[in-house]
Protein backbone atom coordinates (compact mmCIF):
# COMPACT_ATOMS: atom_id res chain seq x y z
CA UNK A 1 0.00 0.00 0.00
CA UNK A 2 1.30 3.33 -0.94
CA UNK A 3 0.81 6.20 1.67
CA UNK A 4 -0.55 8.72 -1.45
CA UNK A 5 -3.61 9.50 -3.07
CA UNK A 6 -4.67 7.04 -5.79
CA UNK A 7 -2.97 8.27 -8.95
CA UNK A 8 -5.46 7.73 -12.07
CA UNK A 9 -3.66 8.46 -15.65
CA UNK A 10 -4.82 8.02 -18.50
CA UNK A 11 -3.13 6.80 -21.92
CA UNK A 12 -4.45 8.52 -25.19
CA UNK A 13 -2.51 6.51 -26.95
CA UNK A 14 -2.57 7.65 -30.81
CA UNK A 15 -6.11 9.28 -30.62
CA UNK A 16 -7.12 12.73 -30.14
CA UNK A 17 -6.77 15.79 -32.54
CA UNK A 18 -6.76 19.27 -31.19
CA UNK A 19 -10.49 19.85 -31.12
CA UNK A 20 -11.16 16.61 -29.47
CA UNK A 21 -8.88 17.33 -26.97
CA UNK A 22 -10.16 20.49 -25.82
CA UNK A 23 -13.17 19.47 -25.46
CA UNK A 24 -12.48 16.10 -23.66
CA UNK A 25 -10.06 17.74 -21.75
CA UNK A 26 -12.74 20.45 -20.57
CA UNK A 27 -15.37 17.57 -19.91
CA UNK A 28 -12.80 16.58 -17.47
CA UNK A 29 -11.69 19.73 -15.46
CA UNK A 30 -15.31 20.89 -14.81
CA UNK A 31 -16.40 17.21 -13.71
CA UNK A 32 -13.11 17.24 -10.75
CA UNK A 33 -14.95 18.72 -8.00
CA UNK A 34 -16.17 15.44 -6.89
CA UNK A 35 -12.45 13.68 -6.83
CA UNK A 36 -9.92 13.99 -4.16
CA UNK A 37 -7.35 10.94 -6.82
CA UNK A 38 -4.17 12.19 -8.65
CA UNK A 39 -5.21 12.51 -12.07
CA UNK A 40 -3.05 12.66 -15.06
CA UNK A 41 -3.11 12.44 -19.23
CA UNK A 42 -0.48 11.08 -21.03
CA UNK A 43 -1.35 12.73 -24.71
CA UNK A 44 0.96 12.10 -27.79
CA UNK A 45 3.70 14.40 -27.74
CA UNK A 46 2.35 17.23 -30.53
CA UNK A 47 -0.23 17.54 -28.33
CA UNK A 48 1.86 18.28 -25.29
CA UNK A 49 2.08 22.46 -25.91
CA UNK A 50 -1.73 21.84 -25.84
CA UNK A 51 -2.06 20.19 -23.07
CA UNK A 52 0.18 22.78 -20.84
CA UNK A 53 -2.15 25.65 -22.00
CA UNK A 54 -5.24 23.68 -21.46
CA UNK A 55 -4.44 22.22 -17.93
CA UNK A 56 -2.04 24.81 -16.19
CA UNK A 57 -3.10 25.61 -12.69
CA UNK A 58 -5.25 22.84 -13.12
CA UNK A 59 -5.76 19.65 -10.86
CA UNK A 60 -4.72 17.29 -13.63
CA UNK A 61 -1.23 16.60 -14.79
CA UNK A 62 0.16 16.19 -18.21
CA UNK A 63 2.45 13.39 -19.58
CA UNK A 64 4.07 12.34 -22.56
CA UNK A 65 4.00 8.32 -24.12
CA UNK A 66 7.47 7.53 -24.47
CA UNK A 67 10.95 9.41 -24.01
CA UNK A 68 13.96 8.99 -26.19
CA UNK A 69 17.41 7.03 -24.41
CA UNK A 70 19.76 9.82 -25.87
CA UNK A 71 19.74 13.13 -24.50
CA UNK A 72 20.42 15.02 -27.65
CA UNK A 73 21.69 14.47 -31.26
CA UNK A 74 21.47 13.10 -34.81
CA UNK A 75 18.17 10.75 -33.90
CA UNK A 76 15.47 11.49 -35.99
CA UNK A 77 12.13 11.55 -35.03
CA UNK A 78 13.30 11.34 -31.09
CA UNK A 79 11.70 13.34 -28.68
CA UNK A 80 14.31 13.76 -25.80
CA UNK A 81 13.62 14.15 -21.88
CA UNK A 82 14.62 17.74 -21.62
CA UNK A 83 12.75 18.53 -24.30
CA UNK A 84 9.42 17.20 -22.64
CA UNK A 85 10.78 19.31 -19.39
CA UNK A 86 10.12 22.14 -21.65
CA UNK A 87 6.47 21.13 -21.51
CA UNK A 88 6.36 21.28 -17.89
CA UNK A 89 5.75 17.20 -18.42
CA UNK A 90 5.15 15.29 -15.08
CA UNK A 91 5.52 12.09 -15.94
CA UNK A 92 6.55 9.79 -18.76
CA UNK A 93 5.00 6.38 -19.74
CA UNK A 94 8.40 4.23 -20.71
CA UNK A 95 8.20 0.31 -21.31
CA UNK A 96 4.33 0.42 -22.40
CA UNK A 97 4.05 -3.27 -24.26
CA UNK A 98 2.90 -1.96 -27.72
CA UNK A 99 6.27 -0.12 -27.39
CA UNK A 100 7.89 -3.55 -26.66
CA UNK A 101 6.10 -5.27 -29.08
CA UNK A 102 5.96 -2.84 -32.19
CA UNK A 103 9.18 -0.81 -31.48
CA UNK A 104 11.61 -3.91 -29.83
CA UNK A 105 12.26 -2.10 -26.70
CA UNK A 106 14.36 -4.31 -24.77
CA UNK A 107 14.31 -4.37 -20.70
CA UNK A 108 17.71 -2.71 -21.52
CA UNK A 109 15.97 0.65 -23.50
CA UNK A 110 13.06 0.56 -20.96
CA UNK A 111 15.75 1.18 -17.68
CA UNK A 112 17.84 4.01 -19.91
CA UNK A 113 14.58 5.67 -20.66
CA UNK A 114 13.23 5.71 -16.99
CA UNK A 115 17.13 7.22 -16.38
CA UNK A 116 16.51 10.05 -18.60
CA UNK A 117 13.10 10.88 -17.26
CA UNK A 118 14.57 10.48 -13.39
CA UNK A 119 17.90 12.85 -14.88
CA UNK A 120 14.77 15.58 -16.27
CA UNK A 121 12.82 15.79 -12.97
CA UNK A 122 10.35 13.71 -15.20
CA UNK A 123 8.59 10.42 -12.92
CA UNK A 124 8.76 7.60 -15.46
CA UNK A 125 5.46 5.43 -15.47
CA UNK A 126 7.54 1.96 -16.03
CA UNK A 127 5.28 -0.79 -17.50
CA UNK A 128 5.56 -4.50 -17.20
CA UNK A 129 3.40 -7.13 -17.98
CA UNK A 130 3.31 -10.85 -19.53
CA UNK A 131 1.87 -12.23 -22.29
CA UNK A 132 -0.94 -14.50 -22.73
CA UNK A 133 1.30 -17.54 -23.34
CA UNK A 134 3.70 -16.64 -20.81
CA UNK A 135 0.71 -16.55 -18.53
CA UNK A 136 -0.29 -20.22 -19.23
CA UNK A 137 3.25 -21.10 -19.35
CA UNK A 138 3.28 -20.06 -14.97
CA UNK A 139 5.89 -17.27 -16.06
CA UNK A 140 4.12 -14.45 -14.92
CA UNK A 141 5.67 -13.14 -12.10
CA UNK A 142 9.22 -14.23 -13.50
CA UNK A 143 8.84 -11.99 -16.32
CA UNK A 144 7.46 -9.03 -14.40
CA UNK A 145 10.33 -9.39 -11.72
CA UNK A 146 12.66 -9.18 -14.91
CA UNK A 147 11.12 -6.48 -16.64
CA UNK A 148 11.18 -4.38 -12.93
CA UNK A 149 14.23 -5.58 -11.89
CA UNK A 150 16.17 -4.44 -14.91
CA UNK A 151 14.84 -0.42 -14.11
CA UNK A 152 15.80 -1.03 -10.38
CA UNK A 153 19.68 -2.03 -11.69
CA UNK A 154 20.03 1.09 -13.55
CA UNK A 155 18.80 3.33 -11.03
CA UNK A 156 18.63 2.43 -8.24
CA UNK A 157 19.59 5.59 -6.17
CA UNK A 158 16.13 6.78 -6.79
CA UNK A 159 13.92 3.93 -7.51
CA UNK A 160 11.34 5.62 -5.03
CA UNK A 161 10.71 8.20 -7.68
CA UNK A 162 9.07 6.08 -10.00
CA UNK A 163 5.56 4.82 -10.76
CA UNK A 164 4.83 1.22 -11.97
CA UNK A 165 2.01 -0.30 -14.16
CA UNK A 166 1.23 -3.89 -14.19
CA UNK A 167 -0.20 -4.64 -17.13
CA UNK A 168 -0.78 -7.43 -18.30
CA UNK A 169 -0.20 -7.61 -22.62
CA UNK A 170 -3.60 -10.27 -22.58
CA UNK A 171 -5.99 -7.57 -21.10
CA UNK A 172 -4.74 -4.65 -23.20
CA UNK A 173 -7.44 -3.35 -25.51
CA UNK A 174 -9.41 -6.71 -25.30
CA UNK A 175 -11.77 -6.04 -22.72
CA UNK A 176 -10.54 -8.91 -20.38
CA UNK A 177 -9.73 -7.66 -17.27
CA UNK A 178 -7.47 -9.04 -15.05
CA UNK A 179 -9.53 -10.10 -11.55
CA UNK A 180 -9.00 -8.33 -8.70
CA UNK A 181 -7.01 -11.26 -7.04
CA UNK A 182 -4.74 -11.83 -9.90
CA UNK A 183 -3.79 -7.80 -10.09
CA UNK A 184 -3.18 -7.90 -6.02
CA UNK A 185 -0.79 -11.13 -6.16
CA UNK A 186 1.24 -9.23 -9.11
CA UNK A 187 1.17 -5.72 -7.71
CA UNK A 188 2.29 -7.74 -4.20
CA UNK A 189 5.06 -9.75 -5.87
CA UNK A 190 6.51 -5.83 -7.01
CA UNK A 191 5.76 -4.09 -3.66
CA UNK A 192 8.44 -7.39 -2.63
CA UNK A 193 10.56 -6.10 -5.15
CA UNK A 194 10.55 -2.49 -4.20
CA UNK A 195 10.85 -2.80 -0.93
CA UNK A 196 14.05 -4.99 -1.44
CA UNK A 197 15.56 -1.96 -3.39
CA UNK A 198 14.64 0.60 -1.01
CA UNK A 199 13.56 1.78 2.44
CA UNK A 200 11.18 4.00 1.10
CA UNK A 201 8.68 1.77 -1.52
CA UNK A 202 5.86 2.53 0.16
CA UNK A 203 6.34 5.95 -1.49
CA UNK A 204 5.86 4.09 -5.27
CA UNK A 205 2.42 3.80 -6.73
CA UNK A 206 1.70 0.36 -8.55
CA UNK A 207 -0.80 1.25 -10.77
CA UNK A 208 -3.22 -1.75 -12.96
CA UNK A 209 -3.92 -1.25 -16.40
CA UNK A 210 -6.03 -3.55 -19.35
CA UNK A 211 -9.49 -2.94 -20.15
CA UNK A 212 -10.11 -0.75 -16.78
CA UNK A 213 -12.84 0.43 -17.12
CA UNK A 214 -16.31 2.25 -15.05
CA UNK A 215 -17.60 -1.20 -14.06
CA UNK A 216 -14.58 -2.91 -12.64
CA UNK A 217 -12.43 0.19 -11.40
CA UNK A 218 -14.04 0.81 -8.00
CA UNK A 219 -13.36 -3.84 -7.11
CA UNK A 220 -9.81 -3.01 -8.52
CA UNK A 221 -8.92 -0.42 -6.75
CA UNK A 222 -10.12 -1.96 -3.45
CA UNK A 223 -6.86 -4.31 -3.63
CA UNK A 224 -4.27 -3.04 -0.69
CA UNK A 225 -1.11 -2.65 -3.47
CA UNK A 226 -3.39 -1.41 -6.25
CA UNK A 227 -2.62 2.57 -6.17
CA UNK A 228 -4.01 3.28 -9.16
CA UNK A 229 -5.43 2.52 -12.99
CA UNK A 230 -3.52 3.59 -15.95
CA UNK A 231 -6.49 3.59 -18.25
CA UNK A 232 -6.53 3.34 -22.17
CA UNK A 233 -9.26 3.28 -23.64
CA UNK A 234 -12.22 4.32 -21.08
CA UNK A 235 -9.76 7.72 -20.72
CA UNK A 236 -11.08 8.94 -24.11
CA UNK A 237 -14.61 8.98 -22.59
CA UNK A 238 -15.29 12.01 -20.01
CA UNK A 239 -17.88 10.51 -18.45
CA UNK A 240 -16.29 6.84 -18.01
CA UNK A 241 -12.89 8.58 -16.75
CA UNK A 242 -14.76 10.55 -13.86
CA UNK A 243 -16.59 7.81 -13.14
CA UNK A 244 -13.18 6.29 -12.89
CA UNK A 245 -11.74 9.22 -10.85
CA UNK A 246 -15.05 9.09 -8.56
CA UNK A 247 -14.06 5.73 -7.77
CA UNK A 248 -10.50 6.25 -7.13
CA UNK A 249 -11.44 8.83 -4.32
CA UNK A 250 -13.16 6.78 -1.96
P1 LIG B 1 -6.97 -0.21 -22.33
O1 LIG B 1 -7.49 0.45 -21.09
O2 LIG B 1 -7.53 0.36 -23.61
O3 LIG B 1 -7.07 -1.71 -22.25
O4 LIG B 1 -5.40 0.12 -22.41
C1 LIG B 1 -4.63 -0.10 -21.28
C2 LIG B 1 -3.29 0.48 -21.53
O5 LIG B 1 -2.51 -0.04 -22.32
C3 LIG B 1 -2.93 1.72 -20.82
O6 LIG B 1 -1.59 2.02 -20.98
Amino acid sequence: MTMNSKLMVGNWKMNGSLAANASLLSEISSGLRETSCRVAVCVPALYLAQAQNLLAGSLVAWGAQDVSTHESGAYTGEVSANMLRDFAVRYAIVGHSERRQYHGETDDVVATKAQRALAAGITPIVCVGESLAEREAGQTEAVVKRQLAAVIHANGHCISEIVVAYEPVWAIGTGLTASPEQAQSVHAVLRAQLQAATAQADRVSILYGGSMNAANAASLLAQPDVDGGLIGGASLKAPDFLSMLKAASR
